[in-house]
């Protein structure tokens, strides 16, 4: 037996990957323990969680892998501030004691945190090849075009090549600080949401906007050549040397300074937003275009923190020049430590990948699962009331019910979810026929500002009837696509006049364009999972009656968690989340709870406590 740790750590989003004998047995991201969102720490718990899962000690591990190379990445903060001095002190200065403490240092800081058990090799892979190996290694192609993107690993910010069989190879890379990464996040910065985890809401605040500024951005921050490479141009952003992210020349280009977070979103947000989404989907196409003529292939793969965003991938999809595309799900740095395992599986040790119909990626669903025995003992043991559903039909069927007369669901079933996404392990489930349901579950249940509408999950033999994905499968949710034009609804004119102008977006998002209003975009987009009966038995059960009883194969699928808060990873913190907001049912595996035969008094305010705990993100 050949027993790899993969680990992802001090930078963001830390994770751990267990590969035994070639098989992902489990990965997860530290935050789902210690509760701190995209927690940058040594991911101690996941990785006790990854050896339980295996019945293994550290003693029991042949390698350690860590997704980078930190002497690499520390010359790169050295070369940057001797490039930028002495300007770049500011920046660098406060960089440099975490790195001699943290990165310089880290295997030995690596070996303790195991308790100096470990004296098998460990071995660190460059950042990039790791977002490769995440991409191509659990991918169901026997050869695909590699395609990794993002901020900034150790030097690179975009790389191409290929993989075949057990090898990968990478050939061509683009370098800091030309990255589209950063770019995306520069825009993030400005728009006043959150580098590193508000690129999502910059990409779903785009469709609000036009795409005004585009031809400023190509003038002006980036030219792009035909190939898809780029050169940035760094008068404009701060990040080589400062600690934000754009200067006071990208400020006077585009109209001000950057808006404070939580301040009112303008047009002028929606139209920054809609011109750097098109700029990047333009970049994306033109490297697949440039990568397909390179490599010759028909398929591709994308890892990497620029591979979550959905609307890209879609286009590159529908009229980029592969048949096929696989990405990673935990695309971003958390999915690294499945590649660092992976590659020294595949490509260091040289053992044969099998191949597979499906992917390798088991679902993604390779985290913690609670028996439904040990969920029902303590909920027993707690005096909560629940009704037990053993047979699996009678719970899809008394849930599916529920589901159809507009109530709230938190679905908490098997092993939780590797990467950012829910995806029917640890989710919330609505109707989404329902005109009201995307304002009820964002004010209600997330506490979060509305303007993105929800994810729609559909059975996967149904997708084709609701959505364009010309045929392909959606499993981790990473496609966007238009709801079919069938499903579409008349919009009355004064609906009209909202649409277009009203300040308040969630006025905007609220005007029904289709039958499934709470999923669909204002341009009728959908960010689309698509639920099979192999990967998700239960889950496509569920789906399954609630299409019998509604005639809709759909439902809204939103990450079981507040705002703030990591996904809930526990049945203790999935009822924790229950009771802190208006969800109305809670089924734990094979108990489902009401929230109307639950105490109503909260002692001590422990609901404040604990919504006041996760910081707004
Ligand atoms: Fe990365």
């Amino acid at each position: 037996m050949t027993a790899i740790l993969g680990i992802s750590a001090f930078y963001h989003d830390s994770a751990a990957a267990l590969v035994v004998d070639g098989r992902i047995v489990a990965a997860a991201q530290e935050e789902r323990f210690t509760r701190k969102k995209h927690d940058a720490g040594f991911p101690a718990r996941a990785v006790a969680y990854c050896l339980r899962e295996a019945g293994l000690s550290v003693a029991d591990l042949d390698y350690v892998a860590f997704y980078e190379k930190p002497l690499r990445k520390f010359e790169r903060l050295l070369e940057t501030w001797i490039a930028f001095a002495p300007r770049g002190f500011r920046s660098f200065s406060m960089a440099l004691p975490i790195w001699a403490r943290d990165k310089l240092y880290i295997e030995r800081a690596i070996r303790k945190a195991l308790g100096g058990e470990v004296t098998n090799p460990m071995i660190f892979t460059d950042h990039h090849e790791s977002h490769a190996a995440s991409a191509f290694f659990p991918s169901p192609f026997d050869e695909a075009a590699i395609l990794t993107l993002d901020g900034v690993g150790e030097w690179s910010t975009t790389t191409m090549g290929m993989g075949r069989g057990n090898r990968i190879a990478l050939s061509h890379h683009l370098t800091f600080p030309h990255s589209l990464g950063l770019l995306y996040s520069a825009f993030t910065y400005y728009c006043g949401f959150k580098v590193n985890s508000g690129e999502y809401k910059l990409m779903g605040l785009a469709p609000y906007g036009r795409p005004l500024y585009q031809h400023l951005i190509y003038d002006r921050l980036i030219d792009l050549k035909p190939d898809g490479s780029f050169w940035l141009n760094m008068e404009y952003f701060d990040y080589g040397h400062g600690l934000r992210m754009t200067s006071e020349r990208f400020h006077e280009l585009f109209g001000g300074p950057p808006r404070a977070p939580e301040a009112d979103l303008q047009q002028r947000h929606m139209d920054l937003a809609a011109s750097i989404q098109a700029v990047t989907e333009e970049a994306l196409l033109r490297m697949g275009r440039e990568l397909h003529r390179r490599t010759e292939q028909k398929k591709l793969v994308l890892a990497g923190g620029v591979a979550l965003n959905c609307v890209a991938n879609g286009r590159l999809l529908r009229e980029g020049p592969f048949d096929a595309i696989w990405i990673q799900p935990a695309a971003g740095d958390a999915g690294g430590a499945l590649g660092a395992a992976l590659f020294v599986w595949h490509q260091l040790l040289d053992h044969p990948r099998p191949a597979q119909k499906s992917d390798h990626q088991h679902g993604s669903l390779l985290g913690p699962a609670y028996s439904a025995d040990e969920i029902a003992a303590l909920l027993r043991e707690r005096g909560v009331e629940a009704a037990r559903f053993p047979a699996e039909d009678a719970l899809a069927d008394y849930v599916s019910g529920l589901l159809a007369e507009g109530k709230v669901v938190g679905w908490f079933q098997g092993r939780m979810e590797f990467g950012p996404r829910a995806l029917g392990a640890r989710s919330i489930l609505g109707d989404p026929r329902s005109p009201a349901m995307q304002a009820t579950m964002n004010l209600k249940i997330k506490f979060r500002e509305s303007f993105r509408p929800f994810a729609p999950v559909v059975l996967k033999e149904r997708a084709s009837g609701w959505f364009d994905l010309d045929g392909h499968e959606s499993p981790y949710m990473l496609l966007v696509a238009p709801v079919r034009t069938e499903h579409w609804c008349a919009i009355p004119p004064d609906q009209q006049a909202v649409m277009a102008t009203d300040p308040d977006l969630r006025n905007r998002v609220n005007v029904p364009r289709s039958t499934i209003p709470a999923v669909t975009h204002v341009d009728y987009s959908a960010r689309v999972q698509t639920v099979d009966a192999d990967r998700h038995p239960r889950f496509h059960r569920l789906i399954e009656r609630f299409y019998a009883r509604t005639g809709c194969p759909v439902l809204v699928n939103t990450s079981f968690n507040v705002r703030g808060e990591p996904i809930v990873c526990t049945p203790e913190d999935a009822y924790r989340c229950f009771m802190a907001t208006e969800m109305d049912v809670l089924v734990l595996e094979d108990s489902v709870l009401l929230k109307e035969h639950q105490p109503r008094h909260d002692p001590g305010g422990a609901r404040e406590a604990y919504l006041a705990q996760f910081q707004l993100d």
